[in-house]
């Protein structure tokens, strides 16, 4: 039996190698020196099972968080964000996050938000914006990223996106899914709001 806690202090420790060796997680925000690992129950989704089998075999830079963050799914907080009245049931059951570190989160810290994010193959993510600025960092798996005024792109393992404050975007998987990291930064007061925004 693994022990819950070392897991999550395993993932974290492997987060934090991941800041101090990539500039553009650091250059969006510090590291916060004040986390602290809080009691906050599990919750699992559609998606929390798909995540446990999802494991990676290959020697990249990223398949080691990639296989402890799927290790520690069944253990954390999952939720959704939306209803099915804003964007449909056939969503609801592709997509999840859950908050790691945050104001909220199983790390608390009042200076950022990191978020793991699952979105499952042939899935869209409808247009949404939040008053928060907002880094994607891909873990594992790829997607079609778009975002107002911007040219998209299909992002991969490594990659990074940024998305202004109040800048619509959304988010389009074909053949595979996407395990991502989204990082908060300065206001998370306004959550996440589906908006009715067309690219054309
Ligand atoms: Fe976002």
């Amino acid at each position: 039996m693994i022990e819950k806690k070392s897991i999550f202090d395993e993932v974290i420790n492997e987060i934090h190698n991941l800041w101090v060796n990539n500039l553009e997680l650091s250059n969006f925000v510090k590291w916060p020196k004040d986390l602290c690992l809080s009691k906050i129950k599990s919750n699992k989704v559609e998606v929390t099972n798909k995540l446990s089998k999802w494991k990676r075999k290959d020697h990249s830079s990223t398949s080691k968080i990639h296989n402890l963050i799927s290790t520690l799914s069944p253990y954390v907080n999952w939720e959704k964000g939306y209803d099915e009245k804003e964007v449909g049931k056939k969503f609801l059951k592709k997509y999840g996050f859950f908050e790691l570190i945050g104001p909220t989160g199983h790390f608390l810290t009042s200076k950022m938000g990191l978020y793991v994010n699952f979105l499952d193959s042939d899935t869209c993510y409808p247009w949404h914006n939040h008053e928060a600025e907002e880094l994607y960092f891909v873990i594992s798996g790829e997607a079609k990223f778009e975002s107002k005024n911007e040219k998209s792109e299909i992002l991969k393992s490594t990659n990074t996106r940024f998305h202004k404050s109040y800048q619509p975007h959304s988010i389009t998987t074909t053949n595979e899914k996407i395990l991502t990291f989204v990082i908060w930064k300065n206001k998370y007061e306004n959550i996440s709001k589906i908006v009715n925004y067309k690219n054309f």
